[in-house]
């Protein structure tokens, strides 16, 4: 039995890679229901373009995800995805022309690559983004601008600066601590997530 419903098993721990795959669930099970319910060739059609429109900027974000962080088995990740892309070329074409077995077989490779490639493949991109925001954050000691004679340094540090900033970030594109709008995964500035995804919309 198919279940293409979200649920925390498939949870990845970063907010937009979360959010853009229960979109994807979602997309999968309306698809399911229209085959299922022999719906119109039309209707059939609009959930296949949502899923291929969907599936590939998703894909797109994470490869470019991954890049920014230098993430190791980008390959692997990537050979993941290629084949999820090879077999929505194949069969989307066989759906829409109401091939009924392919519509069955497509349905239960989506389910089983869904659950294996987000609870383990994604899941361990998860962990490895969250170390590297870990890794990179900023050393409040490395502010401290050395002993002062007459407080003891310290408390005359804290008194100039006033207290930390809660989100010191640095984007990782740019380099810059950035006063720009953070993306959600807190790794590159708004200005620049934008630019990257653009640059590589471009090449298609
Ligand atoms: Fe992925």
């Amino acid at each position: 039995m198919r279940g293409f419903a979200w649920s925390s098993e498939n949870e990845v721990f970063i907010a937009q890679i979360d959010a853009e795959h229960r979109d994807l669930f979602q997309i999968a099970e309306r698809l399911e229901g229209a085959i299922e319910a022999k719906a119109s060739p039309a209707e059939t059609r609009l959930h296949l373009q949502a899923l291929a429109g969907h599936t590939e900027e998703h894909f797109k974000h994470e490869e470019w995800l991954m890049q920014s962080v230098a993430y190791p088995s980008y390959a692997w990740h990537r050979q993941q995805h290629d084949t999820a892309r090879r077999r929505l070329k194949l069969f989307v074409p066989l759906i829409e022309s109401e091939d009924g077995e392919a519509a069955e077989v497509f349905l239960d490779f989506l389910d089983g690559w869904l659950h294996d490639h987000t609870t383990v493949t994604d899941r361990m991109l998860g962990a490895f983004v969250r170390n590297y925001e870990r890794a990179h954050a900023t050393d409040p000691l490395g502010r401290w601008s050395g002993p002062n004679k007459e407080t003891g340094g310290a408390l005359r540090h804290v008194r100039e600066t006033g207290p930390f900033p809660k989100t010191l970030k640095y984007c990782a594109a740019c380099g810059h601590q950035t006063a720009h709008e953070m993306k959600v995964s807190g790794l590159v500035c708004r200005e620049c997530a934008q630019r990257a995804v653009g640059v590589e919309l471009d090449r298609d």
